[in-house]
This record gives C-alpha cells, structure tokens and sequence, in this order.
C-alpha cells in the first residue's frame, strides 16, 4: 500500500436486518491519519458500519479494502490482528478483574506470545508499560480498583485503553465520550486525539455531541437510514439544512 491508497475503503456495503435497511450501499475512503467523526439520529446505521467493518457483522452485498487487503469472510479476531480495532457503545469487560489487569491481558493478547501467555501476563516490562498506558490515559489512580468500580466515563475509556493497546492503525470508536459528563467530554477527547495521534492511529468516531464533533473531527460523515448523506468539513456539513433538518433534529 503506498502512502496515497486509503487505508479504509468500503463499497456498496449492504446489510438488512428483516424489513430495515441498516446498511443501504455505503461507499467510503479513509485516509490514512484522518480523524474522522460519524453522527446521525439513533437506528441510522452508526454501529452496523463499525460492526461490519470489524467482521462482527457479515454483509449481505459489498466490500471491505483495509489497507490493501480484501477483509470479507475473515473472523473479527485477524481482521483486529490486522491493525483494525474497535470500542464498543457497551463496553465489554470483565467487572470482576482490576484495571489494571484487564489492560494487562490485552497487551498480552497484542504481543501473543502462545504458551508463555499466563507466565508473562504480570511480567514487570508489561505491568510498567500497563501503568504507563493508565497514566497517559488519565487513569492511573484507578490501577487495582475492580472494573466494576469505574465510572461509566472510565470504562468507556478503559475499553478502548484495551483496543489501543492492541496498536492498531485505524480505530474505531463507537460513541467515546456516551456516559461522560458534559464538563469531562472535552478533556477525555483532548486525551483521546492526543495519545492517537502522537501514536499515528486513524481514527473514525460516532459522537452525538455536536460540540465535541466541531471541535474535534478534521471530517464529518452524517449518516441516516443506513446511508452517508453528507461528508466534509464539520462547519460546512453541520451548517447544510437538510443535515440540519433531516438529522440534527433527531438525534
Ligand atoms: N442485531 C440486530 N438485529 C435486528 N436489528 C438490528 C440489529 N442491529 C441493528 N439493528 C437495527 O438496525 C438499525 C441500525 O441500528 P444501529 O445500531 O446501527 O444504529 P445506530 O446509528 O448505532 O443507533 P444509536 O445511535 O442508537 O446507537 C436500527 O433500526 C436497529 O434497530
Ligand atoms: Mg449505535
């Protein structure tokens, strides 16, 4: 792949779920180092296109190009292995592990180093690059609290602690900042763009704050009904009336 070629691009990407369209033929490049942010009102499509660009979900008609590679058919566990992570709305985690832990047993599954996986999870190079991970990400001082502890707010963020440590190229966040309070988004995203882009990882976001989409995504896709109706710079396409009051109204 030459620095030009995208590193994402998906197309005529289709899925329907019984009578409703949840991906209405999505054609799509990303390029590598874009910070990109989705919004659109709720049912629109945002999280079918994470989860079909991830594997989690199969499309009925379409493809999916990352990084020069054909990723239809493969399990979401290669297409991860192959530089493309997600977070999740719901962030999935074991409530009953600590913080800490739970990053430890990602950066272990990224090194997958087989059978000496248990031996070395609580090495001492992993837990320092585990506390050193807490502390960029603001969340040191919860190391040995129990996930289940965590604010919502901090398991959003411990959850794609865990994608990133993984080291993807792109990530895809669904809703970062969902559970934040109003006061805090600002400063979990300045965290967010900080540590993913001084790590060079392109970035598509869904967000439903539009203040957080103004201030932080360089391109804005709006999606509704399962199809990209606008994309550009957020002040032009967040100005459009038809995104307005199509799509803004509603979410
Ligand atoms: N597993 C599923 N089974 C049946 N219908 C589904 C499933 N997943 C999504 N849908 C439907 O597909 C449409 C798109 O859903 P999706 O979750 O992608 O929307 P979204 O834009 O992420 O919404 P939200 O902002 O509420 O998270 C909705 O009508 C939803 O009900
Ligand atoms: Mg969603």
């Amino acid at each position: 792949m030459n620095d030009a070629s995208p590193i994402l691009q998906t197309v005529d990407l289709t899925k329907h779920f019984g009578m409703v369209t949840a991906a209405d033929g999505i054609n799509l490049q990303i390029s590598q180092g874009e910070f990109v942010g989705i919004v659109g009102a709720n049912g629109s499509g945002k999280t079918t296109f994470i989860n079909l660009t991830t594997g989690y979900l199969k499309p009925e008609k379409g493809d999916i190009m990352f990084m020069g590679k054909n990723t239809i058919g493969m399990p979401p566990r290669a297409i991860i292995k192959s530089g493309l992570a997600r977070s999740f709305q719901i962030p999935q985690l074991y409530t009953n592990m600590t913080v800490l832990e739970s990053l430890l047993l990602s950066l272990a599954a990224e090194s997958g180093n087989g059978g000496s996986f248990w031996h070395s999870l609580f090495g001492q190079s992993r837990v320092s690059e585990g506390m050193e991970m807490l502390e960029r990400f603001g969340l040191r001082m919860y190391a040995n609290r129990f996930v289940s502890e965590l604010p919502e707010g901090g398991r959003k963020l411990l959850d794609i602690m865990m994608s990133f440590a993984l080291k993807p190229k792109l990530l895809l966040m669904d809703e970062p900042t969902s559970g934040v309070s109003i006061e805090d988004k600002f400063e979990v995203m300045d965290i967010l763009v900080k540590v993913l882009q001084e790590s060079d990882i392109t970035t598509i976001f869904v967000e439903h704050d539009m203040e957080v989409i103004q201030r932080y995504a360089q391109r804005v896709l709006v999606f509704n009904d399962g199809r990209i109706i606008a994309d550009g710079e957020p002040e032009s396409v967040l100005a459009d009336p038809e995104v307005r009051r199509n799509v803004l109204g509603k979410v």
